[in-house]
Formats: structure tokens, sequence, C-alpha cells
């Protein structure tokens, strides 16, 4: 009885006061279709659509309480799938404000016409689907539209001009497609735009100049397309520019003074291109600058007649320029960076340099002209967790590793040098290490049999030196090895005969002296 009563009051109240008008039938069957063209959901949420009310438990549908019509629709889920194409129905939800459509990654063909008509929409996201086909023109007749994103499907073609006149769209993001062409002209118009995102796409021709006046753009991420020219000047005075991606294009030039613009820049990658010159002084106004990429350029050269600028910096790649630095710079070598990549720039000098590395998590230096040694080189390097010296010229090898040495090392790579004299067993002390290459040295002397202490090695290169005596029988406990190389050396006596030596191949053990036992030939018994 209490339950009938209940229900009719609810009624009655919701009569009188047109207060909670139920799901408008229109859109109902709107969703209804939308769930019809869906043929296999394995996210859930549209078990959730039972019952009459729409507005009542549909996971994903939000409507006007007042009027019964659906306002928003918001379907995302990392997890889990939807197959099925877009219902051109969902043109009927007249009232929806807002769509979202995001990570169902089976949801195939195209974007519908009818979506067109809806024009109190202002945000559309089909993010991370498979939809395909162009990009309908007629969504410019979406005049109220802000954010619209179709990142990460398969849509071919150019860009509709058209779109250029919903001018108050302030995200646009096309990343990850297959579209083509220039960017067309009447985009000059989306002056409110904050952030742009074309990336990984076949986009080409010049980058527009007209970009460069909008002032409130915060993300511009052109990379891996196919942008040609030189990036116009405009660009370097974006000063609300957080971040700023052009890597992996075709684009030419120098960089002028005007980077110092960049005032708010956190982020700069310019990586990937045909760039040239020399990085002008005036980047040390960056401030805020922590990510810096200017790798696979033709660089000249660094800013050197400043001492500390780019406080921020905490990671910097300069790999594969033609940077003839001689020794590097004070502001890279004082700086407290993270994350330091300047393999291949031609760098001499010692390792060394780098003496304030408290905070640096990876230091990869390849590929230079380092000489020198690196003993007491990791000592207090308290976060490293990869250092590559491989390809230089360094001579000497570490002589002490104590417990202080790099606690966090997992990574270190030293092959490819001229390192002489042995290792030394305190190299047991980096217990962390995973991976270890001393290949094509000169390294002398037996393995240490402190080694076999090294439990978490994974990966081992000792190949191409000029190790003495056995394999070690202690190796017998590093049980999680997947990799090892002992080629080319003077090793002599029995691999040990335990998982995984006597199953790895046997080039892995070839042209030594008299290396005997699986996988090798048998030993010779006195
Ligand atoms: C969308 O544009 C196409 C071609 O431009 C046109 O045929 C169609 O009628 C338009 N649809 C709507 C709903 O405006
Ligand atoms: C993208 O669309 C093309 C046809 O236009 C199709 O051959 C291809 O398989 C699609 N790729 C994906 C990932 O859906
Ligand atoms: C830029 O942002 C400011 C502050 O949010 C705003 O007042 C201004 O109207 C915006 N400019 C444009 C062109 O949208
Ligand atoms: C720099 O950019 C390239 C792509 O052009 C990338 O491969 C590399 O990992 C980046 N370096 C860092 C340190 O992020
Ligand atoms: C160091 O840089 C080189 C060249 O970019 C790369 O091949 C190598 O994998 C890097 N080392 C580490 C430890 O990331
Ligand atoms: C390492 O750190 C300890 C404690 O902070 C300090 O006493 C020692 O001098 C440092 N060693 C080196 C080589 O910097
Ligand atoms: C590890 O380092 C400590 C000093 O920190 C040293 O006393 C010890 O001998 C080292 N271990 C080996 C195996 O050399």
């Amino acid at each position: 009885m209490n339950f009938i009563a209940l229900f009719l009051s609810i009624s009655l109240f919701s009569l009188i006061s047109g207060a909670m008008a139920g799901c408008s039938v229109t859109d109902r069957a709107a969703l209804l279709d939308f769930k019809a063209s869906i043929v296999r959901d394995t996210t859930g949420i549209l078990s959730s659509w039972v019952g009459t009310d729409c507005c009542d438990g549909w996971e994903g549908v939000d409507c006007n309480p007042q009027t019964g019509r659906v306002t928003s629709l918001q379907l995302e889920r990392p997890h889990g799938v939807m197959k099925g194409t877009l219902s051109s129905s969902l043109g009927n939800l007249k009232f929806l404000q807002v769509l979202v459509v995001s990570g169902m990654k089976q949801i195939t063909g195209t974007i519908p016409d009818s979506l067109s008509n809806l024009v109190h929409l202002t945000q559309l996201y089909l993010e991370d689907n498979m939809l395909q086909g162009r990009i309908p023109s007629n969504l410019s007749q979406l005049r109220s539209l802000m954010a619209l994103s179709l990142n990460g499907n398969n849509f071919t073609g150019e860009l509709p001009p058209q779109i250029g006149f919903i001018s108050g769209l302030t995200q646009i993001n096309f990343g990850r497609n297959r579209l083509v062409g220039a960017v067309p002209v009447t985009y000059r118009n989306l002056m409110k735009l904050q952030a742009l995102d074309l990336s990984n796409n076949q986009f080409s021709g010049g980058i527009p100049s007209f970009l460069g006046k909008f002032q409130n753009l915060t993300l511009l991420d052109l990379s891996n397309n196919r942008f040609t020219g030189e990036i116009p000047v405009s660009i370097w005075g974006l000063s609300n520019l957080l971040d700023l991606y052009l890597c992996n294009n075709m684009l030419v030039g120098q960089v002028p003074s005007e980077i110092g613009n960049l005032r708010s820049l956190n982020s700069l990658s310019l990586s990937g291109n045909l760039l040239t010159g020399i990085i002008p002084d005036s980047i040390v106004k960056l401030q805020k600058l922590w990510y810096l990429n200017l790798s696979n350029n033709a660089f000249m050269g660094l800013p050197s007649g400043v001492e500390n600028g780019l406080p921020s910096l905490l990671s910097i790649d300069l790999s594969y320029n033609k940077f003839q630095l001689g020794i590097i710079p004070n502001w890279i070598r004082n700086r407290e960076m993270r994350d330091v990549h300047l393999a291949g720039c031609g760098i001499k000098g010692s390792p060394q340099a780098f003496a304030k590395p408290e905070a640096l998590n990876s230091l990869n230096l390849s590929s230079n002209f380092l000489t020198g040694e690196i003993n007491g080189f990791l000592t207090n390097m308290t976060n490293l967790v990869s250092l590559d010296l491989s390809k230089n010229r360094i001579t000497s090898f570490i002589s002490q590793f104590g417990k202080q040495t790099s606690p966090n090392l997992k990574w270190l790579d030293l092959s490819n040098n001229g390192m002489s004299g042995q290792i030394p067993s305190s190299i047991s002390n980096l217990t962390g290490l995973k991976r270890l290459d001393l290949s094509r040295n000169q390294i002398k002397g037996i393995i240490p049999n402190s080694m076999g202490q090294m439990a978490s090695l994974v990966w081992l290169d000792l190949s191409h030196n000029q190790l003495l005596g056995k394999i070690p029988e202690t190796f017998a406990g590093l049980s999680k090895l997947g990799h090892v190389n002992f080629r080319v050396n003077k090793l002599c006596g029995e691999i040990p005969q335990k998982r995984p030596f006597n199953v790895f191949k046997a080039v892995a053990y070839a042209h030594n002296l008299c290396l005997c036992g699986n996988p090798m030939p048998p030993c010779k018994r006195l």
C-alpha cells in the first residue's frame, strides 16, 4: 500500500510541477537506435539501457529534468570495446550539448551527416574508435562547438575548410588519423584556439603563419607529419604556449632569437627535422622549460656564453646533430637534470664534466669522444637508473664500486671503449643491475666470482675482451639471465651446467680458448 501511495504522490508531484518529466520519446528511440547499431558491447554500458525512462539509470545519459530531453551522452571506457557503427539517429537528439563516444576501438563507419543537426553541441569527442572516411564538412553547422576531437581514428582526406568558420572552437584534435593536405586558410578565423593537435597524420605544406595570431594557444602539436618550409617567425611569439611539438617533419631554416618570447614554454621538441644553425642565447629566457629535444637535426652550436640558463630543465636530448662542442657548456653540466641524452653530439672531455648529477635519472653520452676514466663518477649518483657511455674513448675502468655507488642503477653500458684493466670484484655492489654491457673493450684478467651475486641481471655481455679463466661456478645463481655473451675472449673450462647457462646458444660462448660442457662440446676428463 505504502509503495502505491508513494508512487501516486510522486507522479502527482511531477504532473503538477512538471519538474520530473520522463525521457522524451524521440530521444529514447534515438538512443535505442544507437544501441541497436552496436552489435557487441563488452564495456557493459549499454546493458544499463533498459526500461522506459532513459533519464533514469541509463549509464552515460544525462537529461534536462524539466524537459526530459537528453543533453549529454558520454560513453567512454579505457577497457572493453563496442563494435558496430554510429547510428544516424544520434542526429535526433536535438538538445544534445555534449557527445562523447571514445575508446570503443571497434566502432567503424563514417560520422553520420545527421550530427550536423545537433546545433546545441559544445563538445564532440569521438576518440579512439575506428571511424573512417572524410571529416564531414557540414559539422561546420555546429556553431556552438568549442571542442572537437576525432583523435585516434582512421579518417582520410583533407580537412574541411568549413570547420574554420566555427569561430568559438577552443580545442581541435585531429591527431592519429590518415589525414592529408595543407591546413586550410579559413582556419585563420579560429582565434580562440587553445589547443591544436594535428599530430601523426600526413599533413603537408607550410606551417601557416596565422597560427602565431592565436594568442591563447597553449598546445601546438604538429609532430609526425610532412610539413615543409621554415617555422614561421610568428610561432615564436606565442607567449602562452606551454607545449610545442614540431618533431618529425621536414622543416628547414634556423631557430631565431625570438624563441626567447615563448616565456611559458614547458616542453619543446624540434627533433627529426632539417633545422640548422646555432641555438640562440635567448633560449635561456625559457625559465619554465623542462623538456628540450633537438635531436636529429643539423644544429651546429649551443649557447655557450650563458652560465645558468634554463633552470627548470630536467630532460635534454641533443643527439644526432652537427655539434662540435669540445666541452659541455656550463648551462648543461651545472644543472640537476634527470634525463640527459647527448648521444652522438661530438662531445669531447670526460664524463666527470657532469659533476652535479644528484638528481640524474638517465645519462646517455653514447657515441661521443669522451676520454679519461670513470672512476668515482658513479659515486653518490643516488637516482641514476641508466648510464650509457658506450662508443667513447674511455680507457680506464672503475676501480672500486662502493655501497653508495648508484644504488638504483639498472642499466650500465660501457661497451665499445678502450677500457683495460680488470673487472673489480666490487662490481657486485651494483646489486640492482639488470643490464650490463662491457663488450668490445680490452678488459683483462678473470671474471670475478662475486659477479655471481648480481642476482638481478637479465642481460650480460662480456664479449670481445681478453678475459681469462673460467666462467665462475657462482654464476649458477644468476637464474634471471635471458641473454649472455662471452664470445671472443680467452676463457677456458666448464660452463656452469645449470639453466640457463647450459641452454644458451653455442654462439654465446664461441671463439674462446677452451670452454666446454653444454652447449659446447663435453669437457675432456683427465
Ligand atoms: C551535409 O552535406 C552534404 C554534402 O555536402 C549534403 O548532401 C547533406 O544534405 C548535408 N546534410 C545535412 C544534414 O546538412
Ligand atoms: C583504415 O581504413 C582503410 C580503408 O580506408 C582500411 O584498409 C584499413 O584497414 C583501416 N585501418 C584501420 C586500423 O581500421
Ligand atoms: C584569451 O583568454 C583571455 C583570458 O581567458 C580572454 O579574456 C580572451 O578573450 C581570450 N582571447 C581570445 C581571442 O579568445
Ligand atoms: C627526442 O625525439 C625523438 C623523436 O624525434 C625520440 O625518439 C627521442 O626519444 C626523444 N628524446 C627524449 C629524451 O625524449
Ligand atoms: C643512448 O642513445 C643511443 C642513440 O640514441 C640509443 O641507441 C641507446 O639505446 C641509448 N641508450 C639508452 C640506455 O637508452
Ligand atoms: C658522497 O656523499 C657523502 C655524504 O653526503 C659525502 O660525504 C661524500 O663526500 C660524497 N662523495 C663524493 C665522491 O662526492
Ligand atoms: C662493497 O662496498 C663496500 C664498501 O661500501 C666494500 O667494503 C665491499 O668490499 C664491497 N664489496 C665487494 C664484493 O667488493
